[in-house]
This record gives C-alpha cells, structure tokens and sequence, in this order.
C-alpha cells in the first residue's frame, strides 16, 4: 500500500493496513478533502446512477440521490454498545459480548470491500486544533460516505498534521457490505439485509455494516460525536449531547446562548435557525449547531459548547420558506438532497416544501408522482446534507475552538397532550429530573413504528454511549462541579386539540417562549410556582403581534393531574428500568412531585 508522506502516524498506518487486508478492496485512496477530489467523486456518484446532478441554475452545484428502499433510517434494533460488561451498557442499549461481536464482524467484513475503493477519511468533530475537538479516521467503501462526510465534518489532509506521530483518534470501520464479484454491475445504492452498528466503548472504535444512510454511515455524527463521545465525557468530565446551539441577542445588544435537546425530527433544526415574528424582529437569533453539542466546564464556572459538526443533516419534509427560510437558503446550493422528489426541471421537491405540490414529481424511489397518487412524495426521513457556513444566520462564534457560555439547556419532546409549553426547573436535580423523564413521539428519523410515545431521556436514548442511569449520575455530578450552572427548562411545542390540530402556532413564534426564558435566566422575566416548577401567566409573556387568548394559553399551559399521575407512573417505570445504577436522588424527586401534583387544585 502507498502510504502519502505527509502521514506519520504509525498506529493509524498500521490500523488501515490491518483493515484493508480483511476487507480486501480493489483500491485505497488517501481522501485530501480538496474541491478537485470531490468534484472527481460526484462524477462517478454521477455515472454510477447513484447521483443525479440537479439544475445548475436552481440548484447550483447540487445532487439528488435516492437510497434503496430498505435503507432509509437509523436501525436502533441493530445498534450495539459492546461494553466488556454488560451492566456498563445499561438496558437502553443492545448488548452484546465484545469477543462475540467481533468474530461475527471479523466474518462479515472478510472480502467486503472486494471489487470496491477503500477511502481513507480522515476528520476532525470541532474546530482543528480546539481543545474541545477530537479526530476521527473513517474507512469506508461508500463515495456517498465521503462526500457527505466532506459537508459535515472538518475532511481533509489538514487533519495528518494535527495528529502528527502521536495523535490520538477514533478509529471508523464502514462498509455497505456489498462486495462486486469481477464483471458484476454495481446498483445504485448498494447495502446489505443484514446491519450491524457496532460500538466498543473501551477500545473507542465503531464497526458499521449493511447500511449507507445518514447516522449508520456517517459514523462521525451519532456513532462517535454521541455514543463514543459520551463515553469519552464522562470519563474525561465533560458533556456530550444531542443539543442545538443557538445565540440571542436582545434588542438592548445583550447575547445569550442556549442549547436544546429534542429527540430526532422534533425540531432542533427550525429553533436553531428562527426567525423572530415581525413583532419581536429586535431579537436575533444566531445558529451556532443544530444537531450534537460538545460541552465542557470554562475556567469561569460557566458550561462552554461547541458544535463539532461542520454541516447539516437535516430533514427536508415540512421546511419551508415559512418554516425555516434560513434552512431554504443554506440548502440553496452545494448540498446533497437524499430521498426527496425530483422536479420536471431538475430541482427538488418534498412534502410541505410548497402549499401547493407541482403537478408532476418523480418520487424518492425514482416512480412518476402526480398529487393524487396517494403516495408520498419525498420519503419522511428524506434529508438535506448541506454546509453550515452557507447558513444566513449562523452566529460569528460558530467556530471559536473555546465555545460559547451556555446559560439555559431547553429540553422539549413531542407530546400531544400532558407537558406543558414552558416550565422552569426550580434547581439543577430538578431539571436532570425533567430531562430524564422526558418523553416524545417516535418519528421516521428511525425504523420502525412512527407516533408512539415513549421515554427518551434527554433526547439520547438511541445515542448514549453506556448505563443510562450513570448518565444521569454525570449529569448531576456536573451540576454539583460547576459554580454556575445554566438554568433548566422544559417546552413543548406539540400540544393539539381533539382534532389533532397544534394548540400552538410553534415555528418563529416559539421565540416569545424563548424570549421568557432569556428573561428568566437573566432576572427580568416573573413567573409562578407550579408543580413542574417555574411557569410564566398569560401576562409574562411578550404577545405583541399575536391573536392568543387567555383561554388558548391555559390550552398549552394547563396541568392535568390526573395525565400527570399516568406519566409519573411512566417515569417510574423507567426508573424501575434502571434501578441497579439509578441516583437515589431521582426517586426522592419522583415522590416529591406526586406529593405536589396531589396537593395542588388545578
Ligand atoms: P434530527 O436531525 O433528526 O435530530 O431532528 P431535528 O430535531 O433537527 O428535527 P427538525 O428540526 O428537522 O424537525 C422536523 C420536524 O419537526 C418537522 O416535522 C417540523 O415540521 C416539526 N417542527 C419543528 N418545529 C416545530 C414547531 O415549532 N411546531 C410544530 N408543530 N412542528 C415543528
Ligand atoms: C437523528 O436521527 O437524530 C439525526 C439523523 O440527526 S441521523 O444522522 O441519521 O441520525
Ligand atoms: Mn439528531
């Protein structure tokens, strides 16, 4: 093998040695991240039938690929955390023994890469050289892979010398597990029935098989910036999140950071990159990440994030330039649009995109489409693979290696009826609580079952790296380090009436709840005490330029003991999940809230 000289790193050479000798590819390139090398890659994408360049003039440097139908999502049931014990995976996560799992991988990816390029990625989550960022080094059969790779994360040459001779790095094994026999003619989108997503959280290393979607292949998103990274911070005393990051500033020039988590496609994209209503347009609102937060304490006990993504994978069904304009206009060019529809004229189309759907489309599996098929156009999960720094609002400290302060961590699930629009924790152990029992409807962004609530604590429940219930504990170790921790909420902007339709309007008015919670981070805002904490009454929050009601507010804010009193019974049922591990702490807070639900009128 051709090793480049800029490559010094032994343990890595002799990593990609061991790994191309069992995969046996054809070929290996050195990916250097350069335009003239992905330029070469989309060609072939091109050529092969996996891509298809979209119109230049509408789309300009833009390709639509359309996966295998059976490839569509993150595959939680095939997703392992193979801890040397099973007790350190915790039973949120599929377990199995690490020497097991390795002789099945050891089979499965002998040969895989036969009459396949190997691509060698290397790439750093966070900015290069922050103390914050750490490498990683993809090896994938996939040009889709890199492609991708080279929107979201920081790919390149670049990345050999920050490694040096002794670097350290996460080492990505990758296959679509599709080897070509000579002659056989390629498919568009090659993978394999059989998937394993496979995590060994001592050794730091990810194996991935079968699959070529989003979060199974672009193993420097979910597979190491959440469920390695969460490892590697609680070890190393920092935080690794499925958060947005957002910056606003008041119309007085104040700034402040938040960051939020929401279980997948429940709206992390569209807060992060809101659009204030006419009304609050003093506000602004910057994007500093709208996917995974990299957390660690600052010397002056502030909390500190960074985004260690470098693009977004976002969902393309229900934005819109209503919606989320600032997406709209990063997505405008130089963006990879996966499963969408195809228009007459070359651009892309998905559901919700416009009120009114053209009347001709050709559909995500590559069928004519016409608005009365009763077929959906794009697939829900459909999604855009698209440059943060094209992002109109994306906020001038996006990419300081320190990060920026966080003062407030929001954390909202999709809940039709129960939680309430807004409410303040009263304390950190109180928000830890809020967060871990936070439930939310199941979407397309995984396979399987779609609408069905069920507990997803913190938003991590698909991406934490080990026990559940010592995350937790971290969590609240956190808390107890930090002199000034940010304040805890918790929103929801799901809420419907008996007609299924949405109590609140959600989108760019989500920024009045904002704007509470800047308010009471900073002491300006009042509330009152309820049993879930702080709430604001109808009076506290800004409602200029906004029909809402008295009535329509007590709608999304009410608190329904008696839903109430089945959640809690769901809380504790997670709880009992977890109990070998669970922080004592989290029990007591459990029956205190019962205490304080019984106790109140409402
Ligand atoms: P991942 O990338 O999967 O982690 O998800 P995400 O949290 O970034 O999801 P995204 O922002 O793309 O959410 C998309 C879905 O949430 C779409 O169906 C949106 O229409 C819906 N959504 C986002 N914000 C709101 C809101 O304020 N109100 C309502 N009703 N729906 C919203
Ligand atoms: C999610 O599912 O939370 C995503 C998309 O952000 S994926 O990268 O496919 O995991
Ligand atoms: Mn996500």
């Amino acid at each position: 093998m051709n090793i480049p000289t800029y490559v010094k790193n032994e343990k890595a050479i002799s990593w990609i040695k061991e790994i191309a000798a069992l995969t046996k590819p054809e070929n290996v390139h050195w990916c250097d991240g350069s335009q003239e090398e992905n330029e070469t890659l989309c060609q072939e994408l091109v050529k092969s039938g996996t891509f298809i360049k979209l119109n230049e003039e509408k789309r300009p440097n833009s390709f639509l690929c359309r996966s295998d139908p059976s490839d569509v999502a993150r595959v939680e049931d095939r997703t392992f955390i193979c801890s040397v014990n099973k007790s350190d995976a915790g039973p949120t996560n599929n377990w199995i023994n690490p020497v097991e799992m390795k002789t099945t991988l050891k089979n499965l990816f002998n040969g895989c890469m036969h009459g396949r390029t190997m691509y060698i990625i290397p790439f750093s989550m966070g900015p290069l050289g922050s103390h914050i960022a750490h490498i990683g080094i993809e090896l994938t059969d996939s040009a889709y892979v890199v492609v991708n790779m080279r929107i979201m994360t920081r790919m390149g040459k670049s990345i050999w010398d920050v490694l040096g001779s002794n670097g350290e790095f996460v080492p990505c094994v990758h296959s679509v597990g599709a080897p070509l026999e000579p002659g056989q003619k390629d498919v568009p989108w090659p993978c394999n029935k059989e998937k394993y997503i496979v995590h060994y959280p001592e050794e730091h290393a990810i194996w991935s098989f079968g699959s070529g979607y989003g979060g199974n292949a672009l193993l420097g998103k979910k597979c190491f910036a959440l469920r390695i990274a969460s490892t590697m911070a609680r070890e190393q005393g920092w935080m690794a999140e499925h958060m947005l990051i957002m910056g606003l500033e008041s119309p007085q020039g104040e700034k402040t950071y938040i960051a939020g988590a929401f279980p997948s496609a429940c709206g992390k994209t569209n807060l992060a990159m809101l659009i204030p209503p006419p009304a609050l347009q003093g506000w602004k609102v910057t994007t500093v990440g709208d996917d995974i937060a990299w957390i660690k304490p600052g010397k002056d006990g502030r909390l500190y994030a960074i985004n260690p993504e470098y693009g977004y994978f976002g969902v393309a069904p229900g934005t819109s330039e209503k919606t989320n304009p600032n997406a709209m206009a990063t997505a405008r060019k130089n963006s990879i649009f996966t499963n969408v529809a195809l228009t007459l004229d070359g651009d892309v189309w998905w559901e919700g995109m416009t009120k009114t759907p053209p009347p001709q489309l050709i559909d995500w599996t590559g069928q004519p489409w016409t608005p009365d098929c009763g077929r959906k156009a794009a697939h829900p999960n459909a999604r855009f693979t698209t440059p943060a720094n094209q992002c109109p609002c994306i906020d001038p400290e996006w990419e300081n290696p320190d990060g920026v302060p966080i003062a407030a961590f929001i954390f909202g699930g999709r809940r039709s009826n129960t939680t309430p629009l807004v409410c303040q924790s009263l304390d950190w152990a109180n928000g830890v609580y809020l967060a871990a029992t936070l439930g939310s409807e199941t979407t397309a962004a995984a396979a399987g079952k779609v609408g069905q609530v069920r507990r997803d604590p913190f938003a991590m429940l698909p991406f934490c790296g080990y026990h559940m219930a010592d995350y937790f504990k971290h969590w609240l170790e956190m808390g107890r380090k930090v002199a000034h921790p940010p304040q805890i909420f918790g929103v929801n902007w799901f809420r419907v009436d008996n007609n299924g339709n949405f109590l609140w309007p959600g989108f760019g008015d989500n920024m009045r709840v904002l704007k509470w919670i800047v308010g009471r981070v900073n002491s300006k805002a009042q509330g009152v005490q309820s049993p879930l904490g702080w709430m604001p009454r109808y009076e506290d929050m800004d409602w200029s330029g906004m029909e809402f009601s008295r009535k329509q507010f007590e709608d999304v804010t009410n608190i329904d003991v008696e839903l109430w009193k089945k959640e809690i019974q769901l809380h504790e049922e997670l709880f009992m999940s977890l109990q070998d591990k669970l922080p004592k702490e989290l029990n007591s807070l459990r029956e205190q809230l019962l205490t304080k639900l019984s106790g109140s009128k409402k």
